[in-house]
């Protein structure tokens, strides 16, 4: 799959024989590639965040699941459907919040189960149908998203929604990357997203590849310039959306939420029909990843008799009704308007 002059990044490149990762710990700074030849390898890639971003994660364990199937099919060619259980099992469990992951997982052990002879090549086309569908809802997402914020002077991100969380192009960020093309000279601000930096390092890399510029904020700068003005929109992703529309999404967003509503600004929500799910009825039942705490806590307090210790949920939930706009590749949902049930199937 090419990247377009406004989409210049691929966070996954398939080799034929293994899946490469590019290492987003070490952006902007350094761009090296991974390569991952086992189902064990891309789950610990995505535990880790090598790969990140809810629909980039589904991509890489459907990969993840192609490299299981051959491998499994070639070491046992009579017992492999037992043998791929745990790799499946294995990607599962790489990380909970995002349910792409799950939806991915679930399309591949359809597909593979269902072969006969060797399931590599039907893992392989899936993989790569999940991969391409990905791209061409990110871009539809970018044209209705678009045509709903209309004329802006000001928008605000929030971590990182672009090409490299997802297949290629992005959903928050492609909504960005689609109103700049038609109408540019807006004031695109993203947040540093502590404690990972998903904003500081990748969404500005991101733009910068295009061309475009952007204004990052420390996280604790939001409110103040919603209050200024500055902004008329606040677009974000998502991890795993409930049935009744409460969205989980990186921890900080349930604040510009809140801050967006005091002060009169939009919160626009765009993501896959793949991050929705229809078997969780509410926000309050969303598994909510924590990681270590060593990820937030400097390393002073990481001492054995340090008093201090650390609370890193790394998602929140924003409520349905604080959401302006749903906006997914079949179609835009206005929460308290419309119910997110005339998207399903
Ligand atoms: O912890 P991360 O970096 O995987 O979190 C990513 C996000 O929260 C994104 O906003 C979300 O996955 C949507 S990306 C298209």
């Amino acid at each position: 799959m090419h990247p377009s002059a406004h989409d210049r990044v691929r966070p996954l490149r398939w080799t034929g024989t293994a899946l490469e990762v590019l290492d987003q710990r070490l952006l902007p700074d350094r761009c090296e590639y991974r390569r991952c030849t086992t189902a064990a390898e891309v789950a610990a890639a995505i535990a880790a965040m090598q790969v990140r971003g809810a629909p980039a994660i589904g991509i890489a364990a459907a990969y993840g699941v192609v490299l299981a199937a051959c491998q499994r099919f070639r070491e046992a060619p009579q017992t492999w459907r037992q043998a791929i259980e745990a790799d499946f099992a294995r990607l599962v469990r790489s990380r909970p919040t995002a349910v792409n992951l799950v939806w991915a997982l679930e399309r591949m052990r359809r597909v593979v189960l269902a072969a006969e002879g060797d399931p590599c090549p039907a893992a392989l086309a899936e993989a790569e149908r999940i991969h391409a569908e990905d791209v061409a809802a990110n871009r539809r997402m970018g044209e209705l998203g678009a045509e709903v914020i209309g004329d802006l002077s000001g928008i605000l991100t929030h971590c990182n929604t672009g090409s490299l969380a997802t297949g290629g192009f992005g959903t928050a960020l492609g909504v960005i990357r689609t109103l700049w093309q038609r109408r540019p000279g807006f004031t695109v601000h993203a947040t540093e997203t502590r404690p990972w930096n998903q904003g500081a390092r990748l969404t500005l890399w991101e733009l910068e590849q295009d061309g475009i510029p952007a204004t990052l904020i420390a996280d604790s700068a939001a409110a103040f310039l919603m209050c200024q003005g500055r902004v008329q929109w606040v677009v974000v992703g998502a991890d795993r959306i409930a049935a009744n529309g409460d969205t989980a999404n990186k921890i900080g967003t349930y604040a510009l939420a809140v801050a967006a509503r005091r002060h009169g600004v939009k919160l626009m929500v765009v993501a896959p029909t793949a991050t929705i799910d229809w078997n969780t009825p509410h926000g309050g039942l969303i598994p909510i990843e924590e990681r270590d705490p060593a990820e937030l806590l400097p390393a002073y307090y990481q001492r054995e008799d340090s008093l201090a210790g650390a609370w890193n949920p790394v998602f929140d939930v924003t409520p349905a009704d604080l959401i302006s706009a749903i906006v997914t590749e079949k179609g835009v949902v206005r929460p308290g308007r419309d119910a997110l049930e005339t998207l399903r199937g």
